[in-house]
């Protein structure tokens, strides 16, 4: 790929023609679908899934998804449980592509094959986030490198965007920093981040030390200016920080206005915490409008996406200004790297340039953002 169009795709992911609409006026901008409470793991930290509970129909899906729609969202992330178990995602996906959805999933990979990857590429998938806490398996998470190392090549010609996501916690913590590097090293966008505790402000799992959390943190941060892929802005790692020291954080939450999740029942959902009893069918634009306040749970919200996206709102230039600079970054690296592919046979992936599905991070379990490119090495 020329050189120029390279660094071209380092900044192309800040739409701000798109992002900038949904900053004037009273639209939602993303929306997580919950396509099914089922899963094929048990992760101990996670209060997401339920297979007691039947997969949403395609019939279902698709009119919650027009709805979703209609209010004007831009971006859609499919979310569960494990989206990859619903029988129909191939064409849930082509659906929301079909309304012009930048659209994303989220997935452990468990089920993830050639063919699968392939036909949700055919279907117009823009971007994979993949889950991945360890370098093995543990009794805590089974999300581990060693079941994704070997299925990263399928991603080598396809055009959907790879990202990796791990959940920092006692049990990860010791790993963390190798799920980071394998995922940088291979030019893969990638992000750790703390646990979050459940509905009821409940930790499921021990959340490590205090001091080594903080120092894991700091080094993101470094690594984060010196321009490296963490797939996280800044303003959400130094959130990590303040949410680690208790320090108080002034923002404002824009979550069931600005995001919103729908659950696998259909339901109106403010964010993946605090939920409603409100069918997405029956939801206004002045219903989400009455969302755009400070709430009572803010403080230590682990809802990252959410936190994510208010700051964006609140402070579009801090925000999207240190991101700027910290690509900016990564353009000698770049320069130097093309040189250098005149000599070495590393092979860069196509992906799709995502259309407009600029999001500065995209923090937590709300999905990814589509903004970076991924280039695999050999090892992968
Ligand atoms: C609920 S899962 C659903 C998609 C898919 N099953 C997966 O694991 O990627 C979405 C994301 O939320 C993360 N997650 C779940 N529980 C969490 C928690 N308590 N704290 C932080 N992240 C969590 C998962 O690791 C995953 O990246
Ligand atoms: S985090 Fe994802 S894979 Fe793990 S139990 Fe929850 S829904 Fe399943
Ligand atoms: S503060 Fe956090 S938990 Fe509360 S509504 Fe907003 S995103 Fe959800």
């Amino acid at each position: 790929m020329k050189l120029l169009d390279k660094i071209g795709r380092e900044f192309s992911g800040y739409n701000i023609l798109e992002s900038g609409k949904r900053l004037i006026d009273r639209r939602p901008l993303q929306c997580s679908l919950y396509v099914t409470d089922r899963c094929n793991l048990d992760c101990a930290y996670c209060t997401e899934y339920d297979n007691s509970r039947p997969h949403p129909s395609l019939n279902d899906l698709k009119k919650w998804i027009r709805k979703i729609r209609e209010l004007g969202t831009m971006r859609i992330a499919l979310v569960g449980g494990e989206p990859l178990v619903h029988p129909n995602i191939v064409e849930v996906v082509r659906y929301c592509r079909e309304l012009g959805f930048a659209t994303s999933l989220t997935t452990n990979g468990f089920l993830l094959t050639r063919k699968l990857l392939a036909e949700l590429e055919d279907a117009g998938l823009q971007v994979m986030q993949i889950s991945v806490d360890r370098m093995t398996p543990s009794p805590i998470t089974k999300k581990s490198f060693k079941t994704i190392l070997p299925k990263l090549d399928y991603f080598r010609d396809s055009k959907i965007s790879l990202h990796i996501t791990g959940v920092i916690c006692a049990d990860t913590l010791p790993e963390s920093e190798a799920v980071l590097e394998t995922g940088l090293s291979r030019g893969i966008p990638t992000e750790v981040r703390l646990v979050h505790a459940d509905p009821l402000h409940r930790f499921r799992v021990d959340r490590g030390r205090r001091e080594e959390l903080e120092r894991f943190i700091d080094s993101m941060i470094e690594r984060k200016r010196n321009g490296e892929k963490i797939h996280t802005s800044e303003a959400i790692l130094n959130y990590q920080r303040s949410l680690l020291r208790g320090e108080h954080v002034e923002w404002t939450c824009m979550a069931g206005y600005k995001l919103f999740f729908v659950s696998a029942q259909g339901k109106f959902w403010i964010c993946s915490m605090v939920h409603t009893d409100k069918h997405i069918m029956d939801v206004t634009l002045d219903d989400l409008y009455a969302n755009y306040r400070k709430k009572s749970c803010q403080e230590g919200c682990g809802v990252y996406c959410a936190v994510s996206a208010s700051l964006l709102m609140e402070k579009p230039m801090a925000v999207l200004g240190k991101e700027i600079i910290a690509r900016a970054k990564r353009v000698p690296a770049m320069l130097s790297s093309s040189s250098r592919s005149r000599t070495d046979n590393m092979s860069s992936l196509g992906v799709t340039e995502p259309d407009g599905t600029h999001k500065v991070n995209s923090g937590t379990n709300c999905g990814p953002s589509a903004n970076d490119r991924v280039t695999l090495g050999k090892s992968a």
